[in-house]
């Protein structure tokens, strides 16, 4: 599918304090060409309020970086649907790998997570990609596939869904998966989303993520099936971002 716009998502992870989130945001916004990109900024949730009043200003989207299952109630930690509406998130990223490294259950919960979130109207960046063992033994394809099988199967559509595919084993490691690599797997989610939905994922974007550098995304991005990128790392600093964001306007 023809990328008409790009996305752009910066993960913030455990980054930055919140009195440093719109004051770093501000300066990436100063030097945003909107042209090109939609600009996604996902930063741990105490700094969304922050950055709230200033997204309806500059036209940046506001994402989470995880979501409860539930609708509300006892449910110590969390953080509801309602919640992230209530200040100002469009986006929430549901299913990163450190996410499902961390908590045993995730992956179980992710496929309530995704429908549930799209039932309030949140655009979902969902997750996906092989750890290294998988990759080295070349059976990379049958562990995304199963992830999309257990994970998105049971959704009617897909309109409201990006996915991001970010292989474990180039995320934070400074190893970026070849564009080839990317284009290759990039495809074959496609193809596997399409014969599963038809027509419904006609305009799916999928994002690469993992050591996405200002020096690598033009490359990344040159690839017909790669529509943007998930940043982690690269999102924190000024010029990098910086570098990313307007590579697609070259
Ligand atoms: P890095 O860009 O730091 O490799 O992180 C990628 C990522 O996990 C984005 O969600």
């Amino acid at each position: 599918m023809p990328h008409s716009k790009y996305i752009v998502a910066a993960n913030w992870k455990m980054n930055k304090l919140a009195s440093q989130a719109k004051p770093f945001v501000s300066e990436i916004l100063m030097s945003y060409i909107r042209k090109n990109a939609d600009l996604v900024i996902c930063p741990p949730y105490t700094h969304l309020p922050h950055l709230s009043a200033n997204k309806i200003i500059s036209g940046f989207y506001l994402g989470a970086q995880n979501i409860s299952e539930f609708e509300s109630g006892a449910y110590t930690g969390e953080i509801s649907a309602d919640m992230l509406l209530d200040v100002g998130c469009t986006h929430v990223i549901i299913g990163h790998s450190e996410r499902r490294a961390m908590n045993p259950f995730e992956n179980s919960m992710i496929p309530n997570k995704i429908s549930f979130a799209l039932s309030k109207g949140l655009k979902v960046i969902y997750c996906c990609g092989e750890p290294l063992e998988n990759r080295i033994n070349g059976n990379e394809k049958s562990y995304v596939h199963d992830q999309l099988t257990h994970d998105l199967y049971h959704l009617s559509d897909l309109s409201q869904l990006i996915v991001a595919y970010e292989p474990i084993w180039a995320i934070g490691t400074g190893k970026t998966a070849t564009s080839d690599q990317a284009e290759e797997m990039h495809l074959f989610i496609r193809k596997t989303l399409q014969s599963k939905f038809d027509k419904r994922s006609e305009n799916l974007k999928i994002l690469y993520g993992g050591s996405v550098k200002a020096n690598n995304s033009i490359e990344l991005c040159s690839k017909e099936n790669i529509d943007g990128v998930l940043v982690g790392g690269a999102s924190l600093i000024v010029d990098e971002f910086i570098g990313i964001v307007n590579s697609f306007n070259q």
